[in-house]
């Protein structure tokens, strides 16, 4: 017998009826009265009362930096801030420096993330050499190396060749890979640097048309039904796109969406600050599309939440709106947005969460096996506990993630994270980190 047990009293599998849940050897080893009754007498006891159980959270759109900008975020940074967050397994996205683009490359973040011990990271392939758009990357090598990779996408940038995308779409059909697509036109965004509406006429900022995203989408989604490929569209941020989806869905066609926290919430009323902070790839919409997003999402047309936590250092973030990079982190915030959003307001219950955020997502990236499990004995002990009730405020320099660049900063969130478990070990325990090793 090897490791602490935790035995978790009265906690809420997906918010249903309170119950005990025993952990032991890495696994769901009992639930109910049996759980107590199973117990070492020296597993560790948690007052879980209060608390709901979700099988720990995935991303599947998580921006690691590592290799390149070690300065703005490395894989040890970033997957102590996922633990924080709720999460359990990620995925890391190849824009990294140099790209993600070989099986060398994608081994490496793989090991780091191993090493690191606080989630499993799965990284994600780039689809052309150097995200150029032009060759196909070693598609095929890395989804035979040791990291596995299931997941490539250029995102940051658009695949906008049709025939590389085509290409592309059918290579990964051999091991049962998904393109993940960054859908964005490039010459209708050609120095574009937020919504195209009225904010952006009277900020006098260069307009991003939701017709750039719109129309990639269509024509992927009639490329993946034309070749019978999977499809996954990255961070969907307007109602016509949301439309596409679900028309695409309705022909039959193996498409999956994502949405981001942050177009769940927030418009591009904020841009209006010219603070950087709102400056993110796809741009924040109009509140009629983050309506549409949260419509989308409630009634399964967008399956799943991703973060596309963006980590920027100050100097590419902390300057004038034109000059500051895209992006904006996301790990630690996300389950207190989704319930703040989606589930403080009716439109989703827990079991919705953790669909959104952690079965689905696992199933999409193909790590199904260990994440997103139903919570069952003899399951992976893969957990989080949230605390559905509590209040709190985001404060950008209490964040583990080494960026800044939260757009939250002040903000009360309804929910949060009490508690992870990777494999049975806490990596996170009344809300505080628990370096791996504390406890064996
Ligand atoms: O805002 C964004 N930042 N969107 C992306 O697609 C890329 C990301 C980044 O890497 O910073």
């Amino acid at each position: 017998m090897t490791g602490t047990e935790h035995l978790l009293r009265g906690v809420a599998p997906l918010g249903g009826d309170p119950t005990d849940l025993l952990l032991a050897d890495g696994r769901v080893a009992a639930i109910g009265p049996d759980a107590a009754a199973r117990a070492r007498t020296d597993a560790r006891v948690l007052d879980a009362a209060g608390l709901v159980a979700l099988p720990g959270l995935v991303d599947l759109h998580t921006h690691l930096r590592e290799p390149g900008r070690e300065d703005a975020e490395t894989v040890r940074s970033g997957t102590r801030a996922a633990a924080l967050g709720g999460f359990t397994a990620v995925h890391a996205m190849a824009n990294t420096t140099p790209v993600a683009d070989t099986a060398g490359v994608v081994e490496q973040v793989w090991r780091l993330g191993r090493d690191a011990g606080w989630v499993d990271v799965h990284p994600v392939g780039a689809v052309s050499v150097g995200l150029e758009g032009r060759r196909l990357a070693e598609l095929g090598a890395m989804a035979h190396s040791a990291a596995r990779v299931r997941v490539f996408s250029d995102d940051g940038h658009c695949v906008d060749d049709p025939v590389l995308m085509r290409r592309a779409l059918e290579y990964v059909k051999a091991f049962d890979g998904v393109v993940a697509q960054h859908a964005q036109e490039p010459r209708l965004t050609a120095g574009a640097q937020m919504h195209e509406g009225v904010v952006s006429a009277e900020v006098g900022l260069a307009g991003w048309p939701a017709v750039a995203e719109e129309a990639i989408i269509a024509r992927d989604v009639l490329l993946a039904g034309h070749v019978g490929a999977r499809l996954h569209v990255c961070h969907v941020s307007t109602a016509g796109s949301v439309e596409i989806v679900r028309w695409a869905k309705a022909r039959g066609i193996d498409v999956t969406a994502e949405v981001t926290p942050h177009h769940l919430l927030l418009t591009d009323e904020l841009a209006r600050s010219y603070d950087p902070l709102y400056k993110v790839n796809p741009p924040l919409r109009t509140a009629e599309d983050v309506e549409a997003l949260r419509a989308g999402l409630a009634d399964g047309t967008i399956d799943i939440v991703a973060t596309d936590h963006a980590p920027h250092t100050r100097e590419d973030k902390d300057c004038e709106w034109a000059a500051a990079a895209f992006g904006m982190t996301g790990l630690e915030t996300a389950l207190g947005i989704v319930a703040s959003v989606m589930v403080d307001t009716g439109r989703m219950d827990w079991a919705g969460v953790a669909r959104v955020l952690s079965s689905t997502p696992a199933r999409i990236g193909r790590v199904d096996a260990a994440h997103g499990r139903p919570i069952a004995v003899g399951e992976p002990a893969n957990l989080t506990l949230v605390d559905p009730a509590a209040r709190w405020t985001v404060v950008p320099e209490a964040m583990a993630s080494a960026s800044r660049n939260t757009p939250y900063g002040g903000r009360e969130l309804v929910g949060a994270v009490r508690a992870t478990f990777l494999r049975g070990r806490p990596t996170v325990l009344d809300g505080v980190a628990v370096e791996p090793g504390e406890h064996a």
